[in-house]
């Protein structure tokens, strides 16, 4: 039940919630009990002070005991008082109410009490007055004087009961508001907590989708919090496993498109000399046919090979500085005899005798190869490719370039996705598996430099890459 985090935050809080609550109202109680005892000492106090001079006037004999529980009733109407008057031995002479004389009268106070009245201190109490009383009540102790003489004391007890029921009314209103704060409270942490919890809930359902092979749903983003923000990168994560899985999807497909269509033709020239539909004299021809489709297969495998060791973690590059000029010029001569095949010239353009790079000699090789390769494939008959290389501060350029059909527009964002190639209709494309330029830029990417292409329909089309070169000694 507490497995889920809205409920946890919703305990957590309430929890918090309630212990605040309980301590402010502990706090405010004892703040407003003192309070009301304070007040009630004080107008006990006051009231004895008052009734001062009446004593004197009794002593005196100048009024009777009627007129003095005349003053007492005007007390008693609102703090219900017990009245006591002790000489200086602590006997109890006179009681008021009338009604309690008769439990009282002639008890006589220990010094305990009567001792700190008698040295003219006013003394306060709370409890039963040494369990004189069943309930508790608040005492208050002064002395009687005449002519600046204390002659006896009087005690007032007013029932603490009194002051609980002020007390109680305090803590009604107290609870009464700590209940209602509480509720409020209590529905904007369920808001809140709702809030936090369900696109993490969201979150949750989606990844769960995602991992069983659905990745259309998105997370609704509403919030611009740090959950907003994990919902932004969320998506984005999905987005990016969503164009995987379909680069994924794709790249199967075309693998096995790709191993079908030769395999497939490869068996029916093969079944056809095997069942003579084939003359023994066209045989040749086809047995060729066959040698080709095996080599594209072969071109197929390999270029894959590369592909998925570039693509795997463990595609490591050995840098090595060496002089990009010199690979170029031992490329061409080993191309020499294709390249003059298809007559076409090769126009070389060496900005720097000695142009040294740092960067992995083979892989480059395989990137200059690869772009050779579609300029000598792609040029027009006769056309000529043209090669430079020049330094630009700390980068090292190369450009390869050729006067074939170029590429159009709309396609160049595509040609470095595996297997793409321009010519859609396998009859009319030129021999290749559209593996080349996705290795070509991977292997620059893992360099951590750049390829540029620039490409004019009908002009030409010319390849640029760039390479960390290494700082000329002149
Ligand atoms: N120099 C170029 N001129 C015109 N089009 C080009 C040129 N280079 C590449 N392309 C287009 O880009 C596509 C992808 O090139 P890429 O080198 O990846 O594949 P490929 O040459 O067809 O096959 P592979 O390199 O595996 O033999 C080509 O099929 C072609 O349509
Ligand atoms: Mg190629």
């Amino acid at each position: 039940m507490f497995r889920s985090l809205y409920v946890k935050l919703m305990v957590t809080y309430s929890i918090i919630l309630i212990a605040t609550l309980i301590v402010l109202g502990l706090l405010l109680s004892s703040f407003f009990q003192n309070s009301i005892l304070d007040k009630r000492k004080q107008e006990l106090e006051r009231e004895g002070n008052a009734l001062a001079p009446y004593f004197e006037f009794f002593s005196y004999g100048l009024i009777d005991v009627k007129t003095l529980e005349g003053q007492f009733k005007v007390i008693d109407r609102f703090l219900n008082v017990s009245i006591w008057m002790t000489d200086t031995t602590g006997l109890i002479y006179y009681v008021y109410p009338e009604s309690e004389a008769m439990i009282w009268r002639n008890h006589r106070l220990n010094d305990e009490v009567l001792k700190p009245v008698l040295d003219g201190e006013t003394l306060t109490l709370t409890g039963n007055f040494g369990d004189r009383f069943s309930i508790p009540v608040l005492t208050v102790g002064m002395p009687i004087r005449l002519n600046n003489r204390i002659i006896g004391t009087i005690f007032m007890h007013s029932p603490v009961q009194e002051v609980n029921r002020t007390l109680r009314d305090t803590y009604r209103s107290i609870w009464r508001s700590a209940f209602f704060s509480s509720i409020l409270s209590m529905l904007l942490l369920y808001y809140v907590s709702r809030r936090i919890s369900k696109p993490l809930t969201e979150m949750n359902t989606i990844s769960r989708e995602i991992a069983s092979g659905n990745f259309k749903r998105r997370v609704k983003v509403t919030t611009e919090d740090e959950v907003g923000q994990l919902g932004v990168n969320f998506n984005a994560m999905a987005d990016s496993l969503e164009s995987l899985e379909q680069m994924r999807r794709s790249f199967v497909a075309n693998v096995s498109h790709e191993l079908r269509s030769p395999l497939t033709s490869m068996k029916g020239y093969i079944q056809g000399i095997l069942d003579k539909t084939i003359k023994p004299e066209e045989q040749d021809k086809y047995l060729r046919v066959v040698l080709d489709e095996t080599e594209r297969m072969n071109r197929l495998i390999n270029g894959l090979l590369d592909l998925a060791q570039v693509e795997s973690g463990q595609f490591s590059i050995d840098i090595k500085v060496f002089d990009i000029n010199e690979k170029i010029r031992r490329i061409l001569i080993a191309h020499e005899e294709r390249i003059s095949e298809s007559n076409m010239e090769v126009e070389v353009k060496f900005g720097e005798d000695v142009l040294s790079v740092e960067a992995d000699p083979d892989r480059i090789q395989q990137v200059v190869i690869n772009l050779l390769d579609n300029a000598i494939k792609f040029n027009r008959p006769g056309g000529t490719i043209s090669i430079e290389t020049w330094r630009h501060k700390e980068l090292a350029f190369v450009r390869i370039a050729d006067q074939g059909q170029g590429i159009p527009k709309e396609e160049i964002a595509h040609i470095w996705e595996p297997f793409y190639q321009v010519d859609k209709s396998r009859s009319s494309r030129k021999v290749g598996t559209g593996l080349g330029l996705s290795i070509v830029k991977k292997i620059i990417d893992a360099h951590s430099q750049q390829i540029w292409v620039n490409s004019t329909p009908g002009a030409g089309t010319a390849f640029v890459f760039s390479l960390k070169a290494v700082k000329s000694r002149q």
